[in-house]
C-alpha cells in the first residue's frame, strides 16, 4: 500500500482526468459504490475457487456481519445496480468508476495491496457492438494516456453450457498428465481447470501448449457474437489478436474477454495494463433480472508507469513578494485579485529577503513574481519582474493584475499550453 506524495499527484491527476472526459464522451455516468461489501457477494460473483477469493480478500467479522475489502468494482456496481432497480429505469446503462481495490497479492513493480482502478460497466446490452466500441475506447483512451507498445487480445469463453463442455475436456487432457504439473495445478485440476491455462509455471505451460482450445466448443451463437465482434473491430480498425488462450482470474466470464498490454520493458511481469469481458449471468446469479453485461477495469499504477505524460513542472504562476510587515497584508489582496483572474499564485507570506522570495518563487517555477516594497505601497505600484523575460517594470496596483493576467494567458496560448 502507497502513499502518493504530491509530487505524483499531478500525473495521477492527468490520468483520472482523461479517463473521466473519456468516458463522458462515450455516455457512461460515474457512480460510487462502498469500499466495504458483504463477503458473500464476492465469493458469489467471483467464483470461490478463484485466487482472489481463495488467498487474497481482506476479509473480516464485524458485529456478526461477514466483509470484505472490495477487491475490484463489478461485483459491487451489480449489487447497486439491482438493489436500486436500475433495470426497471433505464434499458442500458453505462455506469464508471475509479476508486482503490485490495488485494493481498505479493506486491511486485505494477501489483499491490491497495491499487487503484477506472472501470466501467454496461448493463442491458448483449453485444457484440458495445463490445467492439469498449475495446476501441480503451485503445483511444491508451493512445490518448501516451502508452506506447499496446497489444490487445480478444477471446471468447462461450456461455455457462460451452464453459462446462470445455472443462470437462481440458480435465480430460490434464489428468493423465497430472503428474506432469505443478502443485498448483494439479489442485486447478480439481477445482477450476481453466485457470490452468494462465499459469505462468513452465511445467504447466508445456502441456497448455497441446490442450484443447475453447474455439471447438463455442456453440453457434457464441460463434457469431465473436465473429461480429471481430468484423466490428476490423470496422473500427481497432487493432487486435485473437488469443485462443487467453482466461482471466475471476469466474464471471461469458464470450467476449479482452485484456491489453503494454510495453514489457517498464512494465515487467504485471505488464496487462487492463482487462475486461462479458458477463452476462451475473446479474441473474445475483438475484436480479435477466441482464447481460460487459466490463473493463484498467490498474491505475499500471497507467502511470506505462504512460509517458508529463505535468506542468510549474506550481504557480505569479508570485507575490511582501518586503517588511506593512506589506503582507497588501500582498495577500494582489494575490486574492490575480486568483480571481485564474492565475495560481503564492504569497511570501513568511517574509524574508527579496533574494531569498525569488529563490521561492523560481523553485515554484513562477513566470511573473510582484513586488511590494514600502516604496511600492506608497506610491500605489508594484514591481512586476518577469522571470522568463528578464525585464522589470512598475505598474499601477490598480492595473497590474490585468495586465498579468492578460500577458500570462497570451504568453500560455503562444506555448500552446493549456490556461492555468
Ligand atoms: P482484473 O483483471 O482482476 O479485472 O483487474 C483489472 C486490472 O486491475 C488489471 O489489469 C491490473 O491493471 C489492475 N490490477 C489488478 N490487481 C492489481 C494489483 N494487485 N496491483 C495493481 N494493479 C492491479 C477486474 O478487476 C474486473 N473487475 C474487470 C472487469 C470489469 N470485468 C468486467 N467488468
Amino acid at each position: 500500500m502507497n502513499d502518493v506524495l504530491p509530487d505524483e499527484v499531478g500525473r495521477w491527476q492527468r490520468v483520472e482526468q482523461t479517463f473521466a472526459r473519456t468516458m463522458t464522451l462515450y455516455g457512461y455516468r460515474e457512480v460510487r459504490t462502498p469500499q466495504v461489501e458483504p463477503t458473500p457477494l464476492f465469493v458469489r460473483a467471483i467464483g470461490d475457487t478463484t485466487d482472489v477469493v481463495e488467498k487474497e480478500m481482506y476479509s473480516f467479522e464485524h458485529h456478526g456481519d461477514a466483509l470484505t475489502l472490495r477487491p475490484e468494482g463489478t461485483a459491487g456496481a451489480a449489487r447497486a445496480y439491482i438493489e436500486h432497480s436500475v433495470s426497471a429505469r433505464e434499458p442500458v446503462t453505462r455506469w464508471w468508476y475509479a476508486g482503490p481495490m485490495f488485494r493481498a497479492e505479493r506486491p511486485q513493480r505494477g501489483r499491490y495491496r491497495q491499487f487503484h482502478q477506472v472501470g466501467a460497466e454496461i448493463f442491458g446490452d448483449e453485444g457484440p457492438g458495445c463490445d467492439a466500441e469498449m475495446i476501441d475506447m480503451l485503445v483511444g483512451l491508451l493512445g490518448d494516456l501516451r502508452v506506447p507498445g499496446l497489444e490487445v487480445f480478444v477471446n471468447s469463453l462461450g456461455g455457462p453450457e460451452t464453459r462446462a463442455r470445455y472443462r470437462a475436456a481440458l480435465v480430460g487432457h490434464f489428468t493423465p498428465r497430472a503428474a506432469s504439473l505443478s502443485a498448483d495445478s494439479q489442485r486447478r485440476l480439481r477445482t477450476n481447470p481453466l485457470r490452468i491455462l494462465d499459469s505462468k509455471d513452465e511445467r504447466d505451460q508445456a502441456l497448455v501448449k497441446d490442450a484443447p482450445a475453447i474455439h471447438e466448443f463455442l456453440d453457434a451463437g457464441d460463434r457469431d457474437h465473436f465473429a461480429r465482434l471481430r468484423a466490428y473491430l476490423d470496422t473500427l480498425g481497432t487493432p487486435y489478436a485473437v488469443d485462443a488462450r487467453l482466461v482471466r482470474g475471476l469466474d464471471y466470464y461469458t464470450r467476449t474477454l479482452f485484456e491489453i498490454k503494454g510495453a514489457h520493458e517498464k512494465l515487467g511481469a504485471g505488464n496487462t495494463l487492463l482487462g475486461g469481458g462479458r458477463y452476462d449471468s451475473m446479474v441473474a446469479d445475483l438475484g436480479g433480472p435477466r441482464v447481460p453485461a460487459i466490463g473493463f477495469a484498467a490498474g491505475l499504477e499500471r497507467l502511470l508507469i506505462a504512460s509517458e505524460l508529463d505535468t506542468p513542472a510549474a506550481l504557480v504562476d505569479a508570485f507575490v513578494a511582501p518586503l517588511g510587515e506593512a506589506a503582507i497584508g497588501p500582498g495577500l489582496v494582489l494575490a486574492r485579485d490575480l486568483r480571481r483572474e485564474g492565475l495560481r499564485c503564492e504569497v511570501g507570506t513568511r517574509g524574508g529577503s527579496l533574494k531569498s522570495q525569488l529563490r521561492r518563487a523560481n523553485a515554484l517555477g513562477a513566470r511573473v513574481v510582484l513586488i511590494l516594497g514600502e516604496s511600492e505601497l506608497a506610491d500605489g505600484v508594484v514591481q512586476v519582474k518577469d522571470l522568463e523575460g528578464h525585464t522589470q517594470e512598475r505598474l499601477a496596483r490598480d492595473h497590474a493584475v490585468r495586465i498579468v493576467a492578460d500577458r500570462l494567458v497570451a504568453a500560455s496560448r503562444g506555448l500552446g499550453k493549456e490556461r492555468p
